[in-house]
């Protein structure tokens, strides 16, 4: 093999991933044998329009949902035959979510919202918490706004909040589905740079976009059209690896 000097490793790995919905009317397609890589490290952005299977793919790669068939392997290992029990401790201790509508809860402040990531996620003890909520915040520049409630905070600085609650328990992997969807342009910039700065502390960043301009900038995205795979762009080089039977 030639030298190459950056090399990246496999973090996710997909082969012939399908969904498939059985209903009366018969079976459907939503996601149609896939099979990329996505490198540890990345900022991966998937694109497509709407229904092409953006957030049923996410789905499978947090393990909130699982594939019809094939294979989504972690780090080497198939994810998709953990029981319910493992999948969920795996993705609380790998996997942060950012969410298009933020989703935090709204009787509960910014910090408090992040004190109960961190008491559900179980990655540091309680005496931590205080200052691990305020290191997340401090890490969205939202420091200053610790004590107040959703309703008191614009658009832009909900996501903010939500972004620190998905970096409470320090997961490697941070997956957005269209976070900046609810946002005027300049704030969805903001944000996305926001993500670009995580990326370069070592986060891979998994980040579902319409947007072209923004997805130009990942260094690997895909783009899906009816569940099919159609595009295919990486800046980094990944191993291609013996497809076995
Ligand atoms: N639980 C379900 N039951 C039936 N059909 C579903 C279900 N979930 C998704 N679908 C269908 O699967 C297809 C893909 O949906 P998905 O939500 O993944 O698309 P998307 O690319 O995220 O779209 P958007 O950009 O609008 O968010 C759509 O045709 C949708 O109607
Ligand atoms: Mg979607």
């Amino acid at each position: 093999m030639e030298d190459l000097p950056h090399v990246a490793e496999p973090l996710f790995q997909l082969e012939d991933v399908s969904k498939r919905l059985i209903s009366k009317a018969g079976e459907t397609v939503i996601l149609a044998q896939l099979s990329f890589t996505i490198p540890r490290g990345s900022f991966f952005a998937i694109s497509g329009p709407s229904g092409s299977g953006k957030s049923t793919l996410l789905n499978l790669l947090t393990g909130i949902d699982r594939p019809s068939s094939g294979r989504i392997l972690f780090e080497g290992k198939t994810l998709n035959t953990l029981s319910e029990n493992k999948l969920a401790a795996w993705r609380g201790r790998h996997v942060g979510i950012v969410f298009q509508f933020f989703q935090l809860l709204p009787t509960l402040t910014a910090e408090e919202n992040i004190l109960l990531a961190l008491e559900l996620g179980g990655s540091l003890p309680h005496r931590r918490w205080r200052q691990r909520a305020s290191e997340c915040l401090q890490q969205v520049g939202m420091v200053d706004y610790a004590r107040r409630l959703p309703s008191q905070l614009s658009g832009g600085q909900q996501q903010r909040v939500a972004i620190a609650r998905a970096l409470a328990n320090d997961p490697p992997v941070l997956v957005a589905d269209e976070p900046t969807g609810n946002l005027d342009s300049r704030t969805a910039l903001e944000i996305f740079t926001l993500f670009e700065q995580l990326n370069a502390t070592g986060k891979t960043i998994i980040y579902v976009t319409h947007d072209r301009d923004l997805a130009a900038r990942a260094s690997d995205r895909i783009e899906l059209l009816d569940g099919h795979l159609v595009h295919q762009h990486s800046a980094l080089k990944v191993p291609v690896k013996e497809h076995q039977a």
